[in-house]
């Protein structure tokens, strides 16, 4: 719904992936809206939203950057222009984190 344009129009999402070395990119595109200035600094954090009441959580975003950063050790960003669109890129280790032994066998 994000990439959505103003008037309904329809827009396109292109997903692309590339190996970079020790990590993958993966570029999420929209011809979207894009994410004006002013909420550019909030878009991660937990229960921002600027959907209507009762329709977002304000969570989608937030929890993909704690799951890509503390669980995965990658990095999710974004670039993004008013009325042209929105690119979240996602960077992650090819070799995982070290996963925490649960317990002694
Ligand atoms: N692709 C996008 N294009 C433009 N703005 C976006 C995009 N993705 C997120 N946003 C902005 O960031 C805000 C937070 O996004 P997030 O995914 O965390 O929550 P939400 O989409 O509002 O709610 P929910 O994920 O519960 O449906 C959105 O309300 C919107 O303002
Ligand atoms: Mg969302």
């Amino acid at each position: 719904m994000d990439a959505l344009k103003k008037d309904g129009q329809l827009g396109k999402i292109r997903i692309s992936t590339r190996s970079k070395g020790k990590h993958v990119e993966i570029r999420i595109q929209d011809t979207g809206t894009g994410i004006p200035p002013k909420i550019q600094n909030k878009v991660f954090d937990p229960f921002f939203t600027t959907k209507p009441v009762g329709k977002g959580t304000g969570q989608g975003l937030a929890i993909a950057f704690k799951a890509i950063h503390e669980k995965h050790g990658g990095v999710l960003k974004f670039e993004t222009e008013e009325n042209k669109g929105t690119t979240f890129i996602m960077t992650l280790p090819v070799t995982g984190t070290k996963s925490q032994p649960i317990g002694k066998a």
